[in-house]
C-alpha cells in the first residue's frame, strides 16, 4: 500500500475541491468529489473528456452506495460476488443524491464501483466523500497502470499523485447497465460476461458497437490509443515493427519484442498490456504489430482495447 502521509494528503486535497490521482487495482484513477461540480469540472478540463462521457463514481460501502444510487435486488448479489472489485455498475441516479450532474453527464444513471485497492479504499474512507474518477490519461490514450505513466502522461501539470505500485489487474473495470430489464455489457472486463451470467442466472446482452449507435459514450471506438499504428492479429513482422507478441511461440525479426504473457496466461497479458504498448510506442518504429490473444475469459477485454487502439 502507499504512503499513509500521502493518502491523508490526498485526502484533505479532495475534500478541498482539488484533484488527485491515485491507484486502482484496475488503472490508475484521476480523482475529485463527486458532489462538487467544480471539482468534477477540473477533471474534464486536465482530461480534454468531451462533457457528453459521464465518470464512474467510487464508493467504500454498499450502504454509501446507496445514498446515491437505487440498488435493485440484482445489484445486491452482484455487490455480494464482485465488490469490492473490477465491477461498476450502472444504476438509477437518486436526484436527492447530490452526484454532480457533470459526473453523470446529466443522464439519469450512475456508474458505481467499490475498487479492491487498500490505497483506494483508505483514500475513500478518509475523504468520507463519494469520488468520481476516470484513468489518468488524456482523452483516448493509452490508460495509466503506473504512477510513472501518470507522470509521462500529465507532465508538469500532473495533480498530486499517489504512488501505490503497478496495478493488478492492468483494465478498466467491467460497465454493466443494469437499468434495464436485461443488463447489458457496456464494457468487458476482468469479471467476464459468463461470470455474471452465472451469478444472476440470466442473458446479459452486449453493448451494440458504434455505427449502431453510441450506448456508452465511452465506447466511442478509438479509445486506448497509441501514437504508433497498431496491426492486429499478426502472422509476420518487419524488422522495422515493434511487437506485442502473446504466448510461447512468437514471431521473430521485429526490431523490439514484448511479451504479454510467455505462458499465454492471459490475466498475465490484462496486466502487461497498457505498460507494453507505451513501452513499443516509439516513433523509432514504423507499427506495433500484435500476435493473437484468445478471445476467452479477460481475452475479450484484451481484444476490445486492442481493437479500440487500432482503430483511427
Ligand atoms: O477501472 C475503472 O473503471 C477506472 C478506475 C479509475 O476506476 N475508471 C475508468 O473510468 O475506466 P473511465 O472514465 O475511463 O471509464 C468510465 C466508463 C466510460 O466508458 C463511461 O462512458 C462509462 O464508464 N459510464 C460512466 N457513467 C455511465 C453511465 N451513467 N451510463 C453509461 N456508461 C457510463
Ligand atoms: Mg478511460
Amino acid at each position: 500500500m502507499a504512503d499513509r502521509k500521502d493518502i491523508v494528503e490526498a485526502a484533505a486535497r479532495i475534500c478541498a475541491g482539488e484533484v488527485v490521482a491515485f491507484p486502482t487495482e484496475t488503472v490508475y484513477g484521476l480523482g475529485a468529489n463527486a458532489l462538487d461540480g467544480r471539482a468534477v469540472a477540473k477533471i474534464f478540463a486536465l482530461k480534454s473528456r468531451p462533457a457528453f462521457n459521464p465518470l464512474i463514481v467510487h464508493v467504500h460501502t454498499l450502504a454509501q452506495a446507496e445514498r446515491y444510487a437505487t440498488l435493485n435486488a440484482r445489484t445486491h448479489i452482484l455487490a455480494e460476488c464482485f465488490w469490492p472489485g473490477s465491477l461498476t455498475l450502472v444504476l438509477p441516479k437518486k436526484e436527492q443524491g447530490a452526484i454532480s450532474s457533470l459526473a453523470t453527464a446529466g443522464l439519469d444513471s450512475v456508474a458505481i464501483r467499490i475498487p479492491a485497492n487498500e490505497t483506494a479504499l483508505h483514500l475513500l474512507a478518509e475523504t468520507g466523500l463519494p469520488i468520481c474518477a476516470p484513468s489518468a490519461n488524456r482523452s483516448g490514450r493509452i490508460s495509466p497502470t503506473s504512477a510513472e505513466h501518470v507522470r509521462n502522461e500529465f507532465k508538469e501539470q500532473c495533480p498530486f499523485l499517489i504512488d501505490g505500485g503497478a496495478c493488478v489487474v492492468g483494465l478498466e473495470s467491467t460497465v454493466l447497465d443494469l437499468t434495464k430489464e436485461v443488463p447489458v455489457l457496456l464494457r468487458p472486463g476482468a469479471v467476464t460476461q459468463a461470470m455474471l451470467e452465472q451469478v444472476l442466472r440470466t442473458t446479459i446482452v452486449a453493448a451494440q458497437k458504434e455505427g449502431e449507435g453510441i450506448v456508452a459514450p465511452g465506447m466511442l471506438a478509438s479509445h486506448y490509443a497509441p501514437l504508433l499504428p497498431m496491426r492486429l492479429n499478426a502472422d509476420t513482422v518487419q524488422d522495422n515493427e515493434a511487437l506485442l507478441a502473446f504466448g510461447k511461440d512468437i514471431l521473430t525479426g521485429a526490431a523490439h519484442t514484448l511479451n504479454l504473457s510467455q505462458s499465454g496466461n492471459l490475466q498475465e497479458a490484462a496486466a502487461n498490456l497498457f505498460r507494453y504498448m507505451r513501452l513499443l510506442d516509439n516513433p523509432a518504429y514504423a507499427c506495433i504489430a500484435v500476435m493473437p490473444v484468445p478471445n476467452e475469459g479477460i481475452g475479450v477485454a484484451i481484444n476490445d482495447r486492442l481493437l479500440r487502439a487500432a482503430c483511427r
